[in-house]
């Protein structure tokens, strides 16, 4: 009998988010700054390394694993490490395969990632107008997302989509995006901005839409009854009773579920961050690479990594302040 990995508050850490790369063909203005240092390929785990990593917390109980980035999908060969992960879907240890990417590549890839097991996937987007989408994301462009939302739905993928709430930039979308997503049969999930990376004139306070507020000018228009329902990630959700569809609420700053955390972080180097909002965090690379026919260093390096995780983030705007702010970028942990 394997111990199932608990954390110092009694909370069991049952979900893996695994940032494949750093690198993402977009630059979210709340996520990067224009000119980023990315890693060099060399510092990077292989595909090979990663699996064997995923493999070891599955074993150790882990039973959800989101590959994120950077965006995911850049990742060269990165279906092959897909189509690995397969074989724990289908032994029943883990119970969903997923990812959360930025759509831009998902015509190429998603007949693939279905075969592979994958059949939810969160896309982000922040608006439906091409030049606005333009603006925020720097180097992306609408039209091709949009195509790669079409071929996931064909695929037979769910998809939800996650929207960063911004003041000033999509608080007039917030009806247009929702009767999109109902058309589309797609649930959607607001999420408050975080103080993540330094980002170049940051304005993060400025930007910041509480999602208390957003709930309230939904409820002018739908009826929201909540919901029970948890996919095991941070979002609370209602239904809309007028179109059946889910709306999801990520709220670090407004209402915080750092109570019921059951995830950790691994990047592309093999360092574990125990909490988004804290910068502890593990090097596991050395005991993966130092014993590469033994995996009981690793095993016994993740629970001591775990044992070290923090209560919660610090995030706090309630004083007109960015307090609890975090140097690292989000695209070094994929959110
Ligand atoms: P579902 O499986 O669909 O519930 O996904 P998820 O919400 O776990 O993952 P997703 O990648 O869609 O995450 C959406 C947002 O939630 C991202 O911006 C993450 O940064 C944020 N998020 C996820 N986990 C945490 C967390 O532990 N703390 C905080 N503060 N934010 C988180
Ligand atoms: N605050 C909140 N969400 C963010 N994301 C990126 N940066 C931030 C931030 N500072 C979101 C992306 C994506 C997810 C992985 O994280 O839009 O949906
Ligand atoms: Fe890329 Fe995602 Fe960051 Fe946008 S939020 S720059 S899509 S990693």
């Amino acid at each position: 009998m394997i111990t199932p990995l608990v954390d110092p508050f009694h909370r069991p850490i049952s979900y893996l988010r695994v940032s494949v790369t750093d690198r993402c063909d977009f630059r979210c203005v709340y996520c990067m700054s224009e000119n980023m240092q990315f890693l060099p390929k060399k510092e990077l785990l292989t595909l090979e390394e990663l699996d064997r990593m995923c493999s070891t917390f599955v074993n150790l109980g882990v039973e959800k694993l989101r590959i994120t980035g950077g965006e995911p999908l850049v990742r060269r060969n990165i279906m092959s490490f897909f189509h690995n992960m397969t074989r724990h879907l289908e032994s029943g240890a883990l119970k969903e395969l997923t990812l959360t990417t930025n759509g831009s590549q998902l015509a190429k890839f998603a007949d693939d990632l279905y075969s592979a097991g994958v059949r939810r996937v969160n896309v982000s987007l922040d608006t439906l107008d091409d030049k606005k989408f333009a603006d925020i994301t720097r180097w992306g462009k609408l039209d091709q997302v949009l195509k790669g939302i079409d071929a996931a739905q064909k695929a037979g993928l769910r998809i939800k989509i996650n929207t960063v709430a911004l003041k000033g930039f999509n608080e007039e979308e917030l009806f247009t995006l929702t009767e999109w997503c109902a058309s589309r049969d797609m649930d959607l999930t607001w999420i408050e901005v975080m103080p993540m990376g330094d980002i170049g004139n940051e304005d993060r306070l400025g930007q910041y839409w509480k999602l208390d507020d957003l709930r309230a000018r939904l409820g002018e228009n739908y009826t929201l009854t909540d919901l029970a329902e948890r996919t095991g990630g941070p979002a609370r959700y209602v239904r809309l009773e007028e179109t059946g569809q889910k709306i999801g609420f990520i709220t670090p700053l407004t209402h915080n579920f750092c109570e019921s955390c059951n995830r950790v972080r691994l990047t592309c180097t093999g360092e574990l961050f125990m909490c988004l909002g804290q910068e502890d965090n593990a090097d596991l690379r050395a005991a993966l690479r130092n014993h590469p026919n033994d995996n009981t260093p690793l095993e016994e390096a993740i629970r001591a990594a775990i044992k070290l995780k923090p209560k919660g983030h610090d995030f706090d705007y309630s004083r007109q302040t960015v307090d609890g702010r975090v140097s690292r970028h989000m695209s070094h942990t994929g959110g």
